[in-house]
């Protein structure tokens, strides 16, 4: 009996307390396109985004975790997408650089937040948009290219971390990060388990995902187009998007518990959960 059972099957799913970092989208509009979400001539609803947040935010502090919270700057209608705002591994800072002049404040500015918050930071000489493109899985950090982050930057992070960087390119311009492609649930590194979409990654990619992880949850076009991906795992309890309804049934068989909780209004920027909450790793 117990040899046909998967290893993840077997898996007792544990929450761990986290710790994270969120903006409040007092500034949250619309008003510019650098991905094809955005379409600024649709209108976005400010108070709404807010809502939204609010209900992220009081989920994780529900769950026990702790959230920073960083002032929103007024002219920086992205900023809410906190997790583009920095890497921290293991208690370092790497900042983020952004690829589009219209977030390049955001890489300082959140770098200043860690500094006044204690962190020793480094500031990146390559362009890397943070957790966006760079996911700690285990003892391994996968880090995207295509679209934002250059790889260059893959390897001022290992050197920086002194962990290994495996680099995945994204070839398809809605998930044009990382986290919009490929989610973390599992961190543990006895047993690491993630959830991608492979259509948004290059055949070497897919290849490489598919040897590393061959246990992992394969999204569905459905799930990809909610941006279900964009999902923050605790261990256990997994916040997505109301949409990505296969990924949540195939999550609750592997002995997570999803939550929905609807970011349509993050959406018009191209982000949901995860794009809201950076995580601060304070040691391994
Ligand atoms: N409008 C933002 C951009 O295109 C959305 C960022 C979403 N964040 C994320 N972690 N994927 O840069």
């Amino acid at each position: 009996m117990t040899e046909t059972l998967t290893a993840t099957a077997t898996v007792e799913r544990a929450s761990t307390p986290r710790r994270y970092l969120m903006c409040r989208p007092e500034h949250y509009t619309v008003s510019y396109e650098i991905n094809p979400w955005m379409d600024v001539t649709r209108f976005t609803d400010r108070d709404l985004a807010v809502q939204q947040w609010e209900t992220l935010y009081r989920t994780y502090l529900d769950w026990g975790h702790a959230v920073d919270l960083i002032d929103p700057i007024p002219g920086l209608p992205d900023m809410v997408y906190a997790a583009n705002g920095a890497t921290v591994v293991d208690g370092v800072v790497y900042s983020a650089r952004f690829r589009y002049a219209e977030r390049a404040p955001e890489g300082p500015a959140y770098e200043q937040w860690f500094a006044d918050a204690g962190f020793t930071t480094r500031t990146a000489r390559e362009i890397n948009e943070g957790e966006g493109d760079i996911l700690a899985v285990g003892d391994v950090l996968l880090a995207g290219y295509g679209f934002r982050t250059d790889r260059a930057s893959h390897g001022e992070l290992a050197e920086l971390v002194g962990r290994e960087v495996v680099s995945l390119e994204l070839v398809n311009p809605h998930y044009y990060h990382l986290d919009t492609a490929l989610a973390v649930l599992d961190s543990d590194a006895s047993h690491p388990l993630v959830a991608y979409y492979p259509a948004a990654f290059s055949e070497e990619s897919r290849t490489l995902l598919a040897a590393m992880y061959s246990d992992a949850i394969i999204a569905t076009d459905r799930d990809a187009d909610a941006l279900g991906l964009n999902a923050v795992s605790d261990g256990r309890r997994v916040v997505l998007a109301p949409g990505a309804v296969d990924l949540a049934a195939e999550l609750r068989a592997r002995g997570f518990e999803p939550h929905a909780v609807d970011t349509s209004e993050l959406l018009k920027g191209g982000g949901g959960a995860k794009c809201c909450t950076l995580e601060i790793r304070e040691s391994r």
